[in-house]
């Protein structure tokens, strides 16, 4: 992370600027430009920008990313927050620390990949291996020589930072004979707890130390898909070796000595998923707003758009000659084409978005039931919901039934959220808000909404901006799985949306 020492915004002031790389990602498209407004664009082909921000109330792993298309599939790194000098881990220091990003890759260019998707309606095509800082491993032909080695001595702790930045694909992430002891997710600290795998969904981080416990040798870690969906998906299995340095291999030939593999959860595991995100706690008693402002209730799921007669079939390849899309509230995110929301919203361009994203479904339906056809189409917009500066927000994510159910990754940028409680079935306010944890409960920036299930989410709106809150797997962004909060300025400069950076790419 040498990089880091060049910049210095908070994190959230990081996730601004990569929400403006985001929104105004079509803005190259565009060569009209006015004398009034001149408008932001991403980073230009040949050309740098340095990001300047300033971390607060964060410590553990976070990554960046491109947000532009499906370039994340192969623009991202990790962003690894140490303690300030001087202050140590609420665990003790471990020996090493090893990043561990899960990727996902296709035997083709993945915009063509995309774009394919984007052309026919159908889903895209599922990659051809998933990769551990790069490398596929040995269980893939011909990727033996390559593959990654993670380093342990006997009886050393050390700390894994594990990532999962595959583009569509929530993950199983385990290491032979090893237990995980979690320390941290999203950048925040967790009560302790030990399991035998871990699950990500894509956007999440989790930070477990490993003890080298074990007879020195070579142990797989490995990771593999968890498959909630009724959908095809890769099932191939990435590999790194956990390689003891007194192996008795380590000095010869270890090619010779076949790694100890793990066993793996079942692809549609659902029951170790929930036991997993159900242990995660706040090290301690923290504040979550216990009165709320903002009492939310957001479907999140996907569609299916009907194709008018004589459409020209080929556009219409998704089941029975539909097209695949996606939801919030019924309403399928669609970016603007010419200027980033931010920008619109801050210096009021009216025509760009409407501020009528709805707080509540327009239809109520048992949404994890037999959902009927006449529901499956939601309307396309470019719609926010406005909340005042410091609100104190909840909202319900429910997962539908629609096409299919799926375990959502939904992340929110500019803020961390308490999650309160999940469950199945359609979320019940009576009986189900006894159960909210209001004492302990994670802080994460990226939820895993289960599959036909919900999750409780509560932040303070206390960052002014445009924050879009969308479903991390990239496929169901380009269906239209999305939708922005507009946080309002409060009183001063410090509450209030700062003025770009003077050296802010145009188009
Ligand atoms: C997607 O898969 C199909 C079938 O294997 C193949 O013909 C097509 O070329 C693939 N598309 C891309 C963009 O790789
Ligand atoms: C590896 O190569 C063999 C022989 O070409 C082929 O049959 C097999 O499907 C390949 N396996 C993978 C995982 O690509
Ligand atoms: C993965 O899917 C392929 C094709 O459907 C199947 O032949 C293969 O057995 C599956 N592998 C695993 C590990 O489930
Ligand atoms: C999970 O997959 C197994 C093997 O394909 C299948 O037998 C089982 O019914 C599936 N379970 C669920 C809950 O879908
Ligand atoms: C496609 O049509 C068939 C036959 O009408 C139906 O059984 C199936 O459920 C449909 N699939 C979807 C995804 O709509
Ligand atoms: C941006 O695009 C929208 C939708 O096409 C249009 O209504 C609006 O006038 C455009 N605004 C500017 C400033 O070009
Ligand atoms: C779902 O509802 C449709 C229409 O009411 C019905 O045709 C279908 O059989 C139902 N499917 C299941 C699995 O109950
Ligand atoms: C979404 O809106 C469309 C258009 O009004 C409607 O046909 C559909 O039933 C709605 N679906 C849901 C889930 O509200």
């Amino acid at each position: 992370m040498e990089a880091l020492k060049t910049v210095s915004a908070s994190t959230r002031f990081f996730a601004f600027s990569l929400w403006l790389l985001f929104a105004s990602a079509l803005l190259s498209l565009v060569h009209a430009k006015t004398h009034e407004h001149e408008f932001v664009c991403p980073i230009r082909p040949g050309r740098s920008f340095t990001y300047r921000f300033t971390i607060q109330g964060q410590e553990g792993t976070l990554w960046w990313h491109a947000h532009s298309s499906w370039l994340r599939a192969t623009v991202y790194g990790a962003l690894i927050i140490r303690p300030r000098e001087g202050e140590s881990y609420p665990f003790p220091t471990p020996k090493r620390e090893t990043p561990i990003l899960l990727g996902e890759w296709w035997d083709a260019n993945p915009i063509d990949v995309v774009r394919q998707a984007t052309r026919t309606g159908a889903a895209p095509n599922v990659s051809d291996a998933y990769t551990i800082n790069g490398q596929p491993g040995d269980l893939y032909n011909c990727s033996s020589k390559d593959t990654v080695v993670v380093p342990i001595d006997a009886s050393e702790t050390n700390l894994l930072r594990v990532i999962n930045a595959a583009l569509n694909q929530p993950l199983f992430f385990t290491v032979a004979n090893h237990k995980l002891t979690v320390v941290g997710a999203d950048a925040s600290y967790t009560k302790p707890f030990t399991t035998n795998v871990l699950m990500l969904g894509p956007g999440q981080t989790t930070d477990v130390l490993i003890t080298g416990d074990q007879p020195p040798a070579r142990y797989y870690l490995a990771a593999r898909a968890y498959a909630s969906a009724n959908a095809p998906f890769d099932n191939t299995t990435t590999t790194a070796i956990l390689q003891y340095k007194s192996a008795p291999c380590a000095s010869k030939n270890c090619a010779a000595s076949q790694p100890l593999m793990p066993r793996l959860p079942g692809f549609n595991d659902t029951n170790t998923v929930t036991a997993f995100s159900r242990s995660f706690r706040s090290p301690r008693k923290v504040e979550v707003p216990a009165e709320i402002d903002e009492n939310l209730f957001f479907t999140v799921g996907l569609g299916l758009n009907r194709c008018p007669k004589n459409f020209k079939s080929n556009r219409c390849q998704g089941p029975n000659g539909t097209r695949f899309t996606a939801s919030m509230n019924n309403v399928s995110f669609v970016l603007p084409n010419n200027i980033s929301i931010l920008q619109a919203f801050q210096q009021k361009i009216p025509g760009v978005f409407t501020s009528d994203f709805p707080a509540n479904p327009p239809v109520q339906f048992d949404y994890t039931g037999n959902v009927s056809r006449s529901l499956w189409q939601p309307v396309p917009g470019t719609k926010g919901y406005r909340l005042k500066f410091g609100s104190r927000v909840q909202v319900v994510l429910q997962d539908t039934n629609i096409v299919t159910s799926e375990n959502h990754p939904i992340h929110l940028h500019g803020y961390d959220f308490y999650i309160i409680a999940e469950g199945f079935g359609n979320f019940n306010p009576k009986t189900d808000s006894k159960n909210f944890n209001l004492v302990d409960p994670p802080l994460r920036n990226t939820v895993a909404v289960p599959s036909n299930g919900w999750a409780v989410i509560r932040f303070v709106a206390d960052n002014p901006g445009a924050w879009i809150m969308h479903c991390h797997l990239d496929v169901h962004i380009t269906w239209g799985l999305a939708m922005v909060f507009l946080v309002d300025n409060g009183v001063g400069e410090l509450q209030s949306i700062e003025t770009p950076p003077e050296d802010l790419p145009l188009c």
